[in-house]
Protein backbone atom coordinates (compact mmCIF):
# COMPACT_ATOMS: atom_id res chain seq x y z
CA UNK A 1 0.00 0.00 0.00
CA UNK A 2 1.30 3.44 -0.94
CA UNK A 3 1.99 5.91 1.98
CA UNK A 4 -1.03 8.24 0.57
CA UNK A 5 -3.38 5.51 0.93
CA UNK A 6 -2.88 4.23 4.11
CA UNK A 7 -5.85 3.29 5.66
CA UNK A 8 -7.07 4.61 9.44
CA UNK A 9 -7.49 2.46 11.88
CA UNK A 10 -10.04 4.38 14.20
CA UNK A 11 -11.12 4.29 17.86
CA UNK A 12 -14.21 6.63 18.63
CA UNK A 13 -13.66 8.43 21.75
CA UNK A 14 -16.10 6.24 24.48
CA UNK A 15 -17.03 9.60 26.07
CA UNK A 16 -17.24 12.81 24.01
CA UNK A 17 -18.98 15.87 24.94
CA UNK A 18 -22.84 15.69 24.79
CA UNK A 19 -25.10 17.34 22.09
CA UNK A 20 -25.77 20.40 24.68
CA UNK A 21 -21.98 20.91 26.03
CA UNK A 22 -21.04 20.66 22.39
CA UNK A 23 -23.89 23.16 22.09
CA UNK A 24 -22.42 25.30 24.53
CA UNK A 25 -19.09 25.73 23.09
CA UNK A 26 -20.37 26.30 19.70
CA UNK A 27 -22.34 29.16 20.55
CA UNK A 28 -18.81 30.74 22.09
CA UNK A 29 -16.27 29.27 20.46
CA UNK A 30 -13.54 32.10 20.88
CA UNK A 31 -10.36 30.72 19.65
CA UNK A 32 -8.10 27.92 20.00
CA UNK A 33 -9.58 27.11 23.19
CA UNK A 34 -11.69 24.16 23.20
CA UNK A 35 -11.29 20.53 21.27
CA UNK A 36 -13.47 18.06 19.67
CA UNK A 37 -13.71 14.76 20.42
CA UNK A 38 -10.88 13.27 17.91
CA UNK A 39 -7.81 13.54 16.72
CA UNK A 40 -5.59 11.67 14.12
CA UNK A 41 -1.92 10.97 14.72
CA UNK A 42 0.62 9.25 11.92
CA UNK A 43 4.52 7.96 12.77
CA UNK A 44 7.08 8.12 10.59
CA UNK A 45 10.45 6.38 11.36
CA UNK A 46 13.41 6.25 9.02
CA UNK A 47 12.79 2.77 8.43
CA UNK A 48 9.27 1.96 7.50
CA UNK A 49 8.20 5.79 6.46
CA UNK A 50 4.48 6.62 7.17
CA UNK A 51 3.16 4.10 9.05
CA UNK A 52 0.37 3.66 11.87
CA UNK A 53 -2.05 5.94 10.84
CA UNK A 54 -5.20 6.77 13.36
CA UNK A 55 -8.09 8.95 14.70
CA UNK A 56 -7.93 8.48 18.14
CA UNK A 57 -10.33 10.03 21.34
CA UNK A 58 -8.24 13.53 21.81
CA UNK A 59 -5.91 13.29 24.35
CA UNK A 60 -2.49 13.91 26.15
CA UNK A 61 0.23 12.83 23.68
CA UNK A 62 3.17 10.73 25.63
CA UNK A 63 6.86 11.92 24.44
CA UNK A 64 10.25 10.33 26.26
CA UNK A 65 11.44 13.36 27.86
CA UNK A 66 14.74 12.84 25.21
CA UNK A 67 12.65 13.34 22.27
CA UNK A 68 14.25 16.17 19.77
CA UNK A 69 10.94 18.77 19.64
CA UNK A 70 11.44 19.10 23.66
CA UNK A 71 15.32 19.91 23.26
CA UNK A 72 15.55 21.28 19.61
CA UNK A 73 12.27 22.49 18.99
CA UNK A 74 12.35 20.19 15.77
CA UNK A 75 8.13 21.43 14.82
CA UNK A 76 6.23 22.16 12.56
CA UNK A 77 2.30 23.34 11.63
CA UNK A 78 -0.48 23.70 9.75
CA UNK A 79 -3.45 26.65 10.33
CA UNK A 80 -6.48 25.52 7.86
CA UNK A 81 -10.55 26.28 8.24
CA UNK A 82 -13.47 23.76 7.83
CA UNK A 83 -16.57 25.49 6.74
CA UNK A 84 -20.62 24.73 6.86
CA UNK A 85 -22.49 25.62 4.02
CA UNK A 86 -25.74 26.55 3.63
CA UNK A 87 -26.81 23.01 2.65
CA UNK A 88 -24.94 21.02 5.26
CA UNK A 89 -22.27 20.28 3.29
CA UNK A 90 -18.46 20.87 5.23
CA UNK A 91 -15.91 22.21 2.96
CA UNK A 92 -12.13 23.26 3.05
CA UNK A 93 -10.25 26.10 1.74
CA UNK A 94 -6.84 25.32 -0.91
CA UNK A 95 -5.82 21.98 1.18
CA UNK A 96 -3.24 21.33 -1.17
CA UNK A 97 -1.18 24.54 -0.84
CA UNK A 98 -1.28 23.86 2.79
CA UNK A 99 -0.24 20.43 2.44
CA UNK A 100 2.87 21.35 0.35
CA UNK A 101 3.90 24.67 2.18
CA UNK A 102 4.09 21.29 5.15
CA UNK A 103 6.21 19.64 3.11
CA UNK A 104 8.21 23.01 2.54
CA UNK A 105 8.62 23.67 6.59
CA UNK A 106 9.42 19.77 6.95
CA UNK A 107 12.21 20.25 4.47
CA UNK A 108 13.94 23.12 6.06
CA UNK A 109 13.46 21.53 10.01
CA UNK A 110 14.85 18.03 8.40
CA UNK A 111 11.26 16.30 9.25
CA UNK A 112 9.99 13.79 7.02
CA UNK A 113 7.60 14.65 3.87
CA UNK A 114 3.74 13.97 4.40
CA UNK A 115 2.16 13.33 0.86
CA UNK A 116 -0.08 15.72 0.07
CA UNK A 117 -2.89 13.45 -0.22
CA UNK A 118 -2.42 12.07 2.90
CA UNK A 119 -2.79 15.70 4.04
CA UNK A 120 -5.50 16.33 2.87
CA UNK A 121 -7.37 12.55 3.97
CA UNK A 122 -6.40 13.55 7.66
CA UNK A 123 -8.74 16.67 7.77
CA UNK A 124 -11.79 13.95 6.00
CA UNK A 125 -11.47 11.81 8.48
CA UNK A 126 -11.52 14.50 11.47
CA UNK A 127 -14.72 15.44 9.29
CA UNK A 128 -16.08 11.73 9.28
CA UNK A 129 -15.58 11.42 13.05
CA UNK A 130 -16.40 15.87 14.29
CA UNK A 131 -18.22 17.15 11.84
CA UNK A 132 -20.84 17.74 14.49
CA UNK A 133 -17.95 20.43 15.85
CA UNK A 134 -18.37 22.57 12.56
CA UNK A 135 -20.52 25.65 13.84
CA UNK A 136 -22.79 26.62 11.49
CA UNK A 137 -23.46 30.03 12.73
CA UNK A 138 -22.23 33.48 10.64
CA UNK A 139 -18.12 33.62 10.53
CA UNK A 140 -17.39 30.76 12.42
CA UNK A 141 -15.46 27.62 11.24
CA UNK A 142 -13.62 24.86 12.71
CA UNK A 143 -9.71 25.19 12.92
CA UNK A 144 -7.90 22.21 12.45
CA UNK A 145 -4.30 22.55 13.37
CA UNK A 146 -1.99 19.65 11.90
CA UNK A 147 1.26 19.88 13.12
CA UNK A 148 4.75 17.58 13.21
CA UNK A 149 7.26 16.56 15.36
CA UNK A 150 10.70 14.93 15.53
CA UNK A 151 10.12 12.57 18.91
CA UNK A 152 13.58 10.53 18.27
CA UNK A 153 14.83 10.15 21.79
CA UNK A 154 17.96 11.52 21.16
CA UNK A 155 20.07 14.32 22.66
CA UNK A 156 22.75 14.41 19.10
CA UNK A 157 21.49 17.10 16.94
CA UNK A 158 20.45 15.62 13.62
CA UNK A 159 17.48 15.68 11.19
CA UNK A 160 14.42 13.62 12.05
CA UNK A 161 14.98 9.74 12.21
CA UNK A 162 11.27 9.30 14.17
CA UNK A 163 8.32 11.47 14.03
CA UNK A 164 4.47 12.31 14.46
CA UNK A 165 2.06 14.05 12.47
CA UNK A 166 -1.38 15.01 14.41
CA UNK A 167 -4.67 16.67 13.40
CA UNK A 168 -6.22 18.37 16.23
CA UNK A 169 -9.32 20.90 15.41
CA UNK A 170 -10.78 23.45 17.57
CA UNK A 171 -13.91 25.59 16.67
CA UNK A 172 -13.35 28.85 15.71
CA UNK A 173 -15.15 32.30 16.11
CA UNK A 174 -13.27 35.70 15.66
CA UNK A 175 -9.62 35.56 16.23
CA UNK A 176 -9.53 38.99 17.85
CA UNK A 177 -11.80 39.73 21.12
CA UNK A 178 -13.09 42.49 19.27
CA UNK A 179 -14.34 40.62 15.76
CA UNK A 180 -13.88 42.44 12.73
CA UNK A 181 -12.68 46.35 14.22
CA UNK A 182 -9.92 47.73 13.07
CA UNK A 183 -7.29 46.76 15.58
CA UNK A 184 -3.50 48.56 16.30
CA UNK A 185 -0.40 47.26 15.18
CA UNK A 186 3.17 47.44 17.37
CA UNK A 187 6.55 48.13 14.73
CA UNK A 188 9.24 46.09 16.49
CA UNK A 189 12.59 47.89 15.96
CA UNK A 190 14.43 45.77 18.50
CA UNK A 191 13.83 42.48 17.49
CA UNK A 192 13.29 40.41 14.11
CA UNK A 193 11.02 37.50 13.37
CA UNK A 194 13.52 35.67 11.53
CA UNK A 195 16.84 35.74 10.39
CA UNK A 196 18.77 36.13 6.63
CA UNK A 197 18.77 32.76 5.81
CA UNK A 198 16.69 31.36 9.01
CA UNK A 199 13.29 29.48 9.35
CA UNK A 200 11.22 32.49 8.68
CA UNK A 201 9.32 31.20 5.67
CA UNK A 202 8.31 28.21 7.29
CA UNK A 203 5.55 27.52 9.79
CA UNK A 204 7.83 26.41 12.54
CA UNK A 205 6.92 26.45 16.40
CA UNK A 206 9.88 28.32 17.09
CA UNK A 207 9.07 31.45 14.82
CA UNK A 208 6.82 31.78 17.25
CA UNK A 209 8.71 31.32 20.25
CA UNK A 210 10.65 34.32 18.90
CA UNK A 211 8.16 36.53 18.25
CA UNK A 212 6.12 36.14 22.31
CA UNK A 213 8.54 39.03 23.70
CA UNK A 214 7.71 41.61 20.91
CA UNK A 215 3.71 40.63 20.80
CA UNK A 216 4.10 40.64 24.44
CA UNK A 217 5.39 44.29 23.89
CA UNK A 218 2.61 45.25 21.53
CA UNK A 219 -0.24 44.75 23.86
CA UNK A 220 1.33 46.47 26.60
CA UNK A 221 0.97 49.36 24.33
CA UNK A 222 -2.58 48.51 23.29
CA UNK A 223 -1.76 46.82 19.88
CA UNK A 224 -3.31 43.68 19.47
CA UNK A 225 -0.53 42.33 16.92
CA UNK A 226 3.37 43.10 15.98
CA UNK A 227 4.63 44.46 12.46
CA UNK A 228 7.93 42.86 11.98
CA UNK A 229 10.82 44.60 9.19
CA UNK A 230 13.61 42.88 7.52
CA UNK A 231 16.24 41.05 9.70
CA UNK A 232 18.98 42.70 7.59
CA UNK A 233 18.47 46.53 6.91
CA UNK A 234 15.43 46.55 9.37
CA UNK A 235 13.96 49.33 7.00
CA UNK A 236 11.28 46.85 5.06
CA UNK A 237 8.17 45.46 5.79
CA UNK A 238 8.08 41.55 6.54
CA UNK A 239 4.94 40.77 7.86
CA UNK A 240 2.84 40.57 11.57
CA UNK A 241 3.81 38.01 13.95
CA UNK A 242 0.92 35.70 12.63
CA UNK A 243 -0.59 37.33 9.43
CA UNK A 244 0.98 38.72 6.09
CA UNK A 245 0.19 42.56 5.39
CA UNK A 246 -1.47 44.89 2.70
CA UNK A 247 -1.58 48.43 1.91
CA UNK A 248 -4.09 49.78 0.07
CA UNK A 249 -3.40 53.09 -2.61
CA UNK A 250 -6.89 53.90 -2.94
CA UNK A 251 -6.36 56.84 -5.93
CA UNK A 252 -4.61 54.43 -7.82
CA UNK A 253 -6.75 50.92 -7.35
CA UNK A 254 -4.02 49.53 -6.36
CA UNK A 255 -2.34 46.68 -3.43
CA UNK A 256 0.43 46.14 -2.40
CA UNK A 257 2.38 43.77 -0.36
CA UNK A 258 5.48 42.98 0.64
CA UNK A 259 7.43 40.26 -1.53
CA UNK A 260 8.38 37.14 -0.56
CA UNK A 261 12.25 37.39 0.88
CA UNK A 262 12.90 34.63 2.18
CA UNK A 263 11.92 35.19 5.63
CA UNK A 264 8.68 35.89 5.14
CA UNK A 265 5.57 33.33 5.66
CA UNK A 266 3.61 32.40 2.13
CA UNK A 267 0.36 33.07 3.34
CA UNK A 268 -2.54 31.03 1.63
CA UNK A 269 -4.91 33.80 2.47
CA UNK A 270 -2.29 36.43 0.98
CA UNK A 271 -1.97 34.24 -2.34
CA UNK A 272 -5.96 34.26 -2.83
CA UNK A 273 -6.35 37.94 -2.13
CA UNK A 274 -3.74 38.81 -4.51
CA UNK A 275 -5.57 36.46 -7.31
CA UNK A 276 -9.19 38.26 -6.21
CA UNK A 277 -7.59 41.65 -6.51
CA UNK A 278 -6.50 40.68 -9.82
CA UNK A 279 -9.72 39.55 -11.31
CA UNK A 280 -10.98 42.70 -9.85
CA UNK A 281 -8.73 44.67 -12.50
CA UNK A 282 -6.66 46.13 -9.48
CA UNK A 283 -2.95 46.84 -9.68
CA UNK A 284 -1.29 44.57 -7.91
CA UNK A 285 2.43 44.87 -6.64
CA UNK A 286 4.74 42.56 -5.11
CA UNK A 287 7.60 44.09 -3.53
CA UNK A 288 9.45 45.65 -1.16
CA UNK A 289 7.71 48.39 1.57
CA UNK A 290 9.65 50.57 3.58
CA UNK A 291 8.32 51.36 6.73
CA UNK A 292 8.51 55.14 5.66
CA UNK A 293 6.53 54.75 2.80
CA UNK A 294 3.65 53.23 5.38
CA UNK A 295 3.68 56.03 7.33
CA UNK A 296 4.28 58.88 4.45
CA UNK A 297 1.85 56.87 2.20
CA UNK A 298 -1.24 57.28 5.29
CA UNK A 299 -0.36 61.05 6.57
CA UNK A 300 -0.60 62.09 2.50
CA UNK A 301 -3.74 59.75 1.93
CA UNK A 302 -1.93 58.09 -0.74
CA UNK A 303 -2.08 55.08 2.02
CA UNK A 304 -5.92 54.42 2.37
CA UNK A 305 -6.29 51.19 3.93
CA UNK A 306 -4.19 48.71 5.68
CA UNK A 307 -4.78 45.50 6.32
CA UNK A 308 -3.61 41.80 7.73
CA UNK A 309 -4.46 38.73 6.42
CA UNK A 310 -4.21 34.77 7.60
CA UNK A 311 -6.25 31.81 7.89
CA UNK A 312 -7.43 32.61 11.57
CA UNK A 313 -8.05 35.84 11.22
CA UNK A 314 -9.02 35.69 7.82
CA UNK A 315 -8.54 39.61 6.61
CA UNK A 316 -8.38 42.48 9.46
CA UNK A 317 -8.23 45.78 9.08
CA UNK A 318 -5.52 47.50 10.52
CA UNK A 319 -6.74 50.92 11.93
CA UNK A 320 -3.30 51.94 13.43
CA UNK A 321 0.19 51.75 13.13
CA UNK A 322 2.11 52.70 16.64
CA UNK A 323 5.61 52.39 17.43
CA UNK A 324 8.44 54.48 19.66
CA UNK A 325 7.15 57.92 19.45
CA UNK A 326 5.26 58.10 16.92
CA UNK A 327 1.74 56.99 15.52
CA UNK A 328 0.15 56.72 12.19
CA UNK A 329 -3.79 56.38 11.34
CA UNK A 330 -7.09 56.49 13.51
CA UNK A 331 -8.34 53.59 15.23
CA UNK A 332 -11.54 55.22 15.60
CA UNK A 333 -11.90 54.98 11.45
CA UNK A 334 -13.81 53.02 10.07
CA UNK A 335 -12.67 50.19 8.10
CA UNK A 336 -11.94 50.58 4.93
CA UNK A 337 -14.46 49.55 1.98
CA UNK A 338 -11.60 47.72 -0.24
CA UNK A 339 -10.69 46.05 2.52
CA UNK A 340 -13.96 44.53 3.86
CA UNK A 341 -15.03 43.67 0.30
CA UNK A 342 -12.03 41.56 -0.52
CA UNK A 343 -12.87 40.30 3.19
CA UNK A 344 -16.21 39.66 1.96
CA UNK A 345 -15.60 37.83 -1.33
CA UNK A 346 -13.15 35.54 0.53
CA UNK A 347 -15.88 34.67 3.08
CA UNK A 348 -18.45 34.07 0.53
CA UNK A 349 -16.35 31.62 -1.67
CA UNK A 350 -15.02 30.01 1.46
CA UNK A 351 -18.74 29.75 2.90
CA UNK A 352 -20.34 28.85 -0.48
CA UNK A 353 -22.33 31.91 -0.80
CA UNK A 354 -20.32 32.82 -4.07
CA UNK A 355 -19.19 30.87 -7.33
CA UNK A 356 -16.04 28.85 -6.39
CA UNK A 357 -14.16 30.40 -9.82
CA UNK A 358 -10.51 29.13 -8.73
CA UNK A 359 -11.71 25.50 -7.70
CA UNK A 360 -10.08 26.62 -4.16
CA UNK A 361 -13.15 24.84 -2.24
CA UNK A 362 -12.31 20.96 -1.22
CA UNK A 363 -15.32 18.73 0.42
CA UNK A 364 -14.57 17.35 3.76
CA UNK A 365 -18.11 16.13 4.41
N1 LIG B 1 2.31 34.87 8.47
C1 LIG B 1 2.43 34.18 9.61
C2 LIG B 1 3.63 34.39 10.45
C3 LIG B 1 1.41 33.27 9.98
O1 LIG B 1 1.49 32.58 11.11
C4 LIG B 1 0.29 33.11 9.13
C5 LIG B 1 -0.78 32.19 9.51
O2 LIG B 1 -0.78 31.06 9.15
C6 LIG B 1 0.24 33.85 7.95
C7 LIG B 1 1.27 34.72 7.66
C8 LIG B 1 -0.89 33.70 7.01
O3 LIG B 1 -0.87 32.46 6.37
P1 LIG B 1 -2.18 31.77 5.85
O4 LIG B 1 -2.91 32.79 5.07
O5 LIG B 1 -1.72 30.64 5.01
O6 LIG B 1 -2.94 31.35 7.04
C1 LIG C 1 -3.16 30.96 11.23
O1 LIG C 1 -3.69 31.94 10.77
O2 LIG C 1 -3.53 29.81 10.93
C2 LIG C 1 -2.04 31.06 12.15
O3 LIG C 1 -1.30 30.14 12.23
C3 LIG C 1 -1.88 32.29 12.91
C4 LIG C 1 -1.69 32.10 14.37
C5 LIG C 1 -2.88 31.52 15.08
C6 LIG C 1 -0.41 31.40 14.71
Amino acid sequence: MSESSLSFAVTVNPSPRTAQQRAAILEKPGFGVHFTDHMVAIRWDKDTGWHDAQVMPYGPISLDPAAAVLHYGQEIFEGIKAYRHADGSVWTFRPEANGARLQRSAARLVLPQLPVDLFVESLRQMIAVDAAWVPDQDEASLYFRPFMIGDEPFLGVRGAQKASYYVIASPAGPYFAKGVAPVAIWLSTDYARAAKGGTGAAKCGGNYAASLLPQQKAQEQGCSQVLFLDPVEGRYLEELGGMNVFLVYGKTNTLVTPALSGSILEGITRESILQLARDRGMNVEERQVSIDEWKDGVSSGQITEVFACGTAAVVTPIGQLKGEGFSVGDINAPAGEVTMSLRKELTDIQYGRLPDRHGWLVRLG
